[in-house]
């Protein structure tokens, strides 16, 4: 069997809402420290609905596909549902990664998750800090990589 779905070779290849947006209402930008990859991701919100998303990733070709998808599963949707997206139902939604290449699509659920945050933050919107937790305090991701 092929490492890589054709789905993953896909997103990878012609990658879905790449760039920025320059009248962002939230940006995220997390990094992995090992591979030392960085994903940006760009939100503009309206009544609480993500309507525009775009992202820059200079990471692998895992953490490129899985921005691409990431972005085509939170665009259009409330941002409640947004933060319920995790990189699991992303790597499922691009058929599958090989293992050591999970922590890509964390990547993925993390930016998402620091870009409502800034939209919170700078539009003083309340929200439960302990559902944001600091993903640089953690050391639960990323250390299957073996690369
Ligand atoms: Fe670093 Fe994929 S995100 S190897």
């Amino acid at each position: 069997m092929a490492l890589y779905s054709e789905k993953v070779m896909d997103h990878f290849k012609n990658p879905r809402n790449v760039g920025k947006l320059d009248d962002a209402d939230g940006i995220g930008e997390v990094g992995n420290a090992r591979c030392g990859d960085i994903m940006k991701i760009y939100i503009k919100v309206e009544n609480d609905i993500i309507t525009d998303v775009k992202f820059n990733t200079f990471g692998c070709g895992s953490a490129i596909a899985s921005s691409s998808m990431a972005t085509e599963m939170i665009k259009g949707k409330p941002i409640s549902e947004a933060l319920e997206l995790t990189n699991k139902a992303v790597a499922e939604a691009l058929d599958g990664l090989p293992a050591h290449k999970l922590h890509c699509s964390v990547l993925a659920e993390e930016a998402i998750r620091s870009a409502i945050k800034d939209y919170y933050d700078k539009h003083g919107i309340d929200y439960d800090k302990s559902k944001f937790p600091d993903p640089t305090d953690e050391d639960e991701h990323g250390h299957d990589f073996d690369e």
